[in-house]
């Protein structure tokens, strides 16, 4: 197990290029289930998750390689193996292969999900989104079986916004018999990409990206090649990174309008923003203002920028209020922030920061991904130098950290942990 350290204090500069998005390779790489002939993903981020996805393909059968971000999926062998548990734990995004393989199979069992604990993450919805469709769905022994003897399309209203229950129930529809109109759908860009390489493997989708998803069953899928889009959350962490340790960084293959919340809070604080098609530049950010921030659905504030952002605010004069929405837990940052010398208090769903602080070097862990990129921004602006542990979190979600922040000339590396440290944290 590896550690990271990070000598803070010292000006980033320079470019940085954005990697494929984690949260649309996890759903790309299931999607490719329902084709009956190989697909190409160009462009997949160097992390975990899409290494443990392209190991659950291969145990069903798929012939997978991936080189240089290009994943080559041969699905024609598949058979609908259960899933129990194993490396389906590992994250969240598990759960697209109920949606593929009831498509494909009309069967499929699979582990609850893993992934981040950021309160409770229920699965209602995708579940009666499969059912609306003509699944039986049951809970085992914490599986989940999926059966059915056709799919048959159905209007489903999402009584909660959620991105996991779209794109999963488009995944279910897109081979099912009839129409599915999918209402109150989630808008992010993430469930656009899903859309366009369904339709590129000849699936018939209206209205990605609205609250309104109309699905035209079709009987077969076939191979295609598709080109990810931007890492939307990648991009926001270096464009917060920038304001909060920048002395003018370049954010390059980003969409800016994919982050328009972030843009308009980061120009309320007075951080000099450029964005042009597909590049943000971040000037040198001095006497930023507090601001309040409350995290929603896109193309609200995203929550996962949350965290980031609330490590930025303790630079800011004045007292910031950060509401999360989406997730009742998602403050296990805030601690670790203290123990660097930070003034926030947590109150409900609220964070309250007070500024400016210098922040300090410390230990800290890493509970969750965005907590962990969370402390990467505290410790490159921290006096001194930070240790962060938990760094399985980051591996699963950011492609390169370490060469990417090397490259902007921060002081950062990884590090073996002791044994002693080891019982330490598992203990902690
Ligand atoms: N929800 C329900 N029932 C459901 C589904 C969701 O009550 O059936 C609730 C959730 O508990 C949550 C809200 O609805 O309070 C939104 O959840 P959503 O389903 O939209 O989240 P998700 O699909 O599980 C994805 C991202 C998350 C991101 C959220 C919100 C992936 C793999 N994960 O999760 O990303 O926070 O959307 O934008 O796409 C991350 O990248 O760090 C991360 C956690």
């Amino acid at each position: 197990m590896e550690k990271l350290k990070i000598a803070g204090g010292y000006p980033l500069r320079g470019t940085v290029k954005i990697s494929g998005a984690k949260n649309s390779a996890v759903a790309l790489i299931p999607a490719t289930i329902l084709a009956d002939s190989p697909v190409t993903i160009e462009g997949l981020p160097d992390i975990s998750d899409v290494n443990t996805l392209q190991s659950l393909l291969e145990e069903i059968g798929g012939k997978v390689t991936l080189e240089d971000g290009d994943m080559r999926v041969d699905p024609s062998q598949m058979i609908s193996m259960p899933l129990p548990n194993g490396k389906v734990k590992k994250l969240r995004a598990s759960y697209y292969l109920m949606g593929a393989m009831l498509g494909r199979f009309k069967k499929a069992v699979i582990g609850l999900p893993g992934g981040c604990h950021l309160g409770p993450r229920p699965i209602d919805q995708h579940i009666k989104g499969f059912e609306a469709l003509g699944a039986e769905v049951t809970n085992e022994q914490g599986a989940i079986y999926l059966r059915a003897e056709e799919l048959r399309g159905a209007r489903i209203y999402l009584d909660v916004v959620s991105v996991g229950a779209t794109i999963n129930i488009m995944l279910a529809a897109v081979r099912a018999k009839g129409r599915t109109i999918i209402e109150n759908a989630a808008k992010e860009p993430e469930i656009i990409d899903v859309a366009t390489l369904l339709s590129n493997m000849g699936a018939k989708i209206k209205g990605a990206g609205t609250d309104v998803i109309r699905i035209d069953g079709v009987e077969e899928l076939h191979g295609c090649r598709h080109t990810i889009i931007p890492d939307r959350i990648e991009a926001g962490t270096f464009m917060i990174l920038g304001a909060a340790a920048g002395n003018g960084v370049l954010i390059d293959n980003v969409i800016p309008l994919h982050l328009e919340s972030l843009i308009a809070k980061l120009r309320e604080m007075g951080v000099p923003i450029e964005a042009s098609e597909e590049k943000v530049f971040i000037g040198r950010s001095e006497n930023l203002k507090a601001v309040d921030i409350k995290t929603l659905v896109y193309p609200g504030f995203p929550t996962d920028l949350q965290q980031p952002f609330t490590t930025l605010l303790t630079k800011a004069e004045g007292s910031a209020v950060v509401t999360d929405t989406i997730y009742s837990a998602r403050f296990k940052h805030i601690d670790e922030l203290r123990r660097m010398n930070a003034n926030i208090k947590v109150e409900g769903r609220s964070a309250i920061v007070n500024g400016p602080v210098q922040l300090q070097g410390a230990k800290v862990k890493a509970s969750d991904l965005r907590a962990g990129a969370a402390l990467v921004v505290a410790g490159l602006m921290a006096e001194g130098v930070t240790e962060v542990t938990g760094l399985e979190h980051i591996d699963r979600g950011y492609s390169n950290l370490v060469e990417k922040l090397e490259g902007l000339g921060a002081t950062i590396w990884r590090e073996k942990m002791s044994e002693e440290e080891m019982e330490q944290m598992k203990s902690s």
